[in-house]
């Protein structure tokens, strides 16, 4: 059954380059998804490599240790917040090098059944993980109106944030809504129906996601605590896939980079191939920030 879902590793070849600087090191993958960038790593890395991946998806993860298939990788079922606890665990006291690859996989995304996907009929979900109590219905069935719009506007820079949130409190108190689609549609209707390439529910279908699974708080976490991960002469690498996370990754480079312990590898995000984009759909709106830590 796990071999139908895919995701292919955006950018491995260039991330590798940027991390992996000893062939013998310790590094962190703290999405390992479906262990694509992983399994690309470990081809690079020698006998003694060791590779920790984290994911909050157990269902992602079991399916990376599969794939990989490797005894020098260690899968942990937690946020990639608990880095620096599991390294402190195991006596390690930085990795040469980390990758965040944020977001969801495409696996998470063309699996009606997780309820990420847009076009997809399913239940309205969108945890990475599922013992996670807080799912996106119990967002748009319990939170009060302006909260709900509060997210739409932050984590979706939804400019009908205000309408959306009050047609989901409208639709709500006649029926509790349960589906993508259900959710889908009562957008489509604040926008007069669909217009143009994209659903007009792609913004609020992202900040729900985010907030469901507070994603920003997590990486505001692992980049405040990247001392804690990342040693002496070692790299960060992150990969975002939208303005909100680019521009929080930006902010915390740059305020590394001017305390002087860190310096930027990239001043600029780096963007994937065309030739990338045109095999990877998904690799469109990635971009990739590196960060090298330069003293104790
Ligand atoms: C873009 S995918 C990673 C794909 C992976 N690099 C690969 O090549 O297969 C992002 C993954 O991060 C996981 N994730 C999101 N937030 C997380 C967090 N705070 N801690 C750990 N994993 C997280 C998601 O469940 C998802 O599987």
């Amino acid at each position: 059954m796990s071999e139908i879902w895919t995701h292919i590793p955006i950018m491995a070849p260039q991330i590798a380059d940027f991390l992996l600087s000893n062939p013998q090191g310790v590094y962190v993958d703290g999405t390992l998804g479906l262990g694509g960038h992983a399994k690309f790593f470990l081809s690079r890395l020698g006998p003694q490599a060791r590779l920790l991946g984290f994911d909050k998806d157990e269902e992602a993860l079991k399916m990376a240790v599969e794939r990989v298939n490797d005894q020098r990788l260690t899968a942990f079922h937690e946020s990639y917040t608990q880095a620096p606890k599991e390294l402190k665990k195991l006596g390690i006291a930085g990795a040469d090098g980390a990758l965040f690859d944020l977001g969801l996989s495409s696996y998470q995304l063309d699996n009606p059944a997780r309820g990420f996907s847009i076009i997809h009929e399913g239940p309205l979900d969108m945890r990475f993980d599922r013992q996670n109590p807080l799912s996106v219905e119990v967002i748009v069935n319990t939170w009060p109106m302006d909260q709900l719009e509060r997210i739409l506007q932050d984590y979706g820079e939804e400019r009908n944030a205000a309408k959306i949130a009050l047609a989901i409190m409208q639709a709500r108190r006649t029926e509790r809504i349960t589906t993508t689609s259900c959710l889908a549609k009562i957008v489509e209707n604040v926008y007069g129906g669909k217009r143009g390439k994209t659903h007009p529910a792609t913004q609020t279908f992202q900040a729900l996601r985010i907030a469901c699974n507070r994603e920003l708080e997590a990486v505001e976490t692992a980049l405040g605590a990247l001392q804690d991960i990342v040693k002496p002469g070692g790299r960060a690498a992150v990969l975002t896939f939208h303005s909100l996370e680019d521009r929080l990754v930006k902010n915390r480079f740059k305020e590394l980079a001017k305390s002087g312990e860190w310096r930027l590898v990239n001043k600029h995000a780096i963007s994937p191939s065309y030739e990338e984009t045109r095999q990877n759909r998904r690799a469109r709106s990635a971009k990739l920030r590196v960060i090298e830590r330069i003293k104790a």
